[in-house]
């Protein structure tokens, strides 16, 4: 019987146990302490009590709306990307006040939903996106609050489809531009500059691109000043990466002290804020499945479980080390696995190569999926969306129920003309 949850090292003490939860909800199912995400949201607190700092939980991580209501509860602001990810931000209590908008691709539509609930900052990612907002502002007859998010070309060492602050890749603007876009924004009626952001990439376990970055953010701050511009807020982003196999990626305490001495040691006053999202959600979820089969072919082992690739697709997607254990632990011995779903293609693995002591009917948990796992689940092969699940002490709640065929079926339609 595996007690949920862990993070790290440490057993969590939600007392609920997850093959209860795996034999009443069914698999696959993704269960989440409250404990650990609000213990991970408090450790960025209080890692930050030093400067005046604002937490805004990147909603794309984990957009639950408990989670997000939890977030909300927490007193967090909000990072978000589309005009969808603001809408659960306001349904689950967070205000947009406190709320970020970045995205490279941002509709009429979004732009405007946005202003119209008082987002707190829409941070530009190109000149032309700045002309968008400017226009859309003006025909509201209001001001737009903006950030303007540079590419620092710094390397965050990290696996290239998430990493955001190189040259190369389509996010933010050079210091150069920025400028310009910063001059121009100064003197239009309907922009109101609000700060300078930047995000250079997801699971970062070093700390020199994150010195490197806050430095290049202050350089350009300390430029504007002397033009007169002033800047109110410094979103430095998120990234914090987390531990899924050997990786010894800084605590968040290390993380907000850096970030603190950082700040501090630039002689910076301007009020900053922090987008992590893995670092609150990854260590607090895990992914339940059910073993369907085992199967063998040559020398290899499969267990084929009820999870896919279409759940979680972060080992499919970016070739993702997540750790598998069983929830109920056996005495017999361990022979060498490939985890593999139903989904009709070879991409289709949760892990490769794992030792574990499982037989049909028993249960496994993929550790630290809380990020970017339920929010990135498809329908591929048709398969309904995976049920979530909040643990709370020794309650636990269904906070998303698990698909159904109808739910799935329910928006596609055939044109009349088609029947026979
Ligand atoms: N702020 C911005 C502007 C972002 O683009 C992101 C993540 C974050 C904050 C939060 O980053 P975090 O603290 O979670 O690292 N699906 C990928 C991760 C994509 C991250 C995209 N942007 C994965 O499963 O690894």
């Amino acid at each position: 019987m595996t007690q949920f949850c862990y993070r790290d090292e440490l057993l969590y003490a939600e007392s609920v146990p997850l093959d209860q939860i795996a034999s009443e909800v069914g698999t696959p199912t993704y269960v989440y302490s409250r404990a650990a995400l609000e213990s991970n949201w408090q450790e960025f607190e209080s890692g930050l009590a030093g400067l005046d700092a604002t937490i805004r939980y990147a909603v794309k991580s984990n957009s639950n709306l408990a989670v997000l209501a939890l977030m909300a509860q927490l007193g967090s602001g909000f990072d978000i990307v589309s005009g969808g990810e603001l809408e659960r931000v306001i349904r689950a209590g967070g205000q947009a006040q406190k709320t970020i908008f970045s995205g490279v691709a941002k509709s009429q539509e979004e732009i405007t939903q946005a202003l119209l609930a008082g987002i707190y900052s829409i941070n530009l990612e190109s000149h032309a996106e700045l002309l968008r907002v400017h226009e859309i502002a003006r025909s509201l007859d209001r001001k737009a609050p903006i950030s303007v998010r540079v590419n620092p070309n710094i390397d965050a060492h990290t696996h290239p489809y998430i990493s955001t602050g190189l040259h190369e890749n389509k996010f933010g603007v050079t210091m150069d531009e920025a400028l310009d876009i910063f001059r121009y924004a100064a003197q239009q009626p309907h922009l109101e500059i609000v700060g300078i952001a930047v995000h250079i990439g997801s699971q970062i376990t070093a700390l020199e691109p994150i010195v490197e970055t806050i430095d290049h953010v202050i350089n350009l701050a300390e430029q504007l000043a002397v033009e007169n511009i002033s800047i109110r807020h410094l979103d430095l982003g998120g990234g914090l990466g987390v531990r899924y196999q050997d990786e010894k990626p800084p605590t968040i305490t290390d993380y907000c002290n850096t970030v603190t001495l950082t700040v501090q040691s630039r002689n910076c006053r301007i009020p900053v804020s922090v987008e992590p999202g893995r670092a609150i959600t990854a260590n607090a979820g895990v992914l339940l499945c059910q073993v369907e089969y085992i199967k063998s072919s040559g020398n290899k082992n499969f267990a084929i479980v009820d999870g896919a690739m279409n759940d979680l697709m972060r080992p499919a997607l970016y070739d993702a080390w997540m750790e598998i254990v069983p929830v109920q632990t056996n005495c017999e011995p361990k022979k060498i696995f490939d985890v593999v779903g139903p989904i009709c293609e070879s991409a289709d693995f949760l892990g490769k190569q794992r030792s574990l002591a499982i037989n049909p009917g028993d249960f496994i948990a993929v550790r630290t999926a809380g990020a970017y796992g339920a929010v990135m689940s498809s329908n591929y092969n048709s398969r309904p969306k995976p049920a979530e699940v909040l643990v709370d002490g020794d309650r636990f709640d269904t906070i998303r129920s698990r698909e159904t065929v109808d739910e799935m079926l329910g928006t596609e339609s055939i044109p009349e003309h088609f029947r026979v």
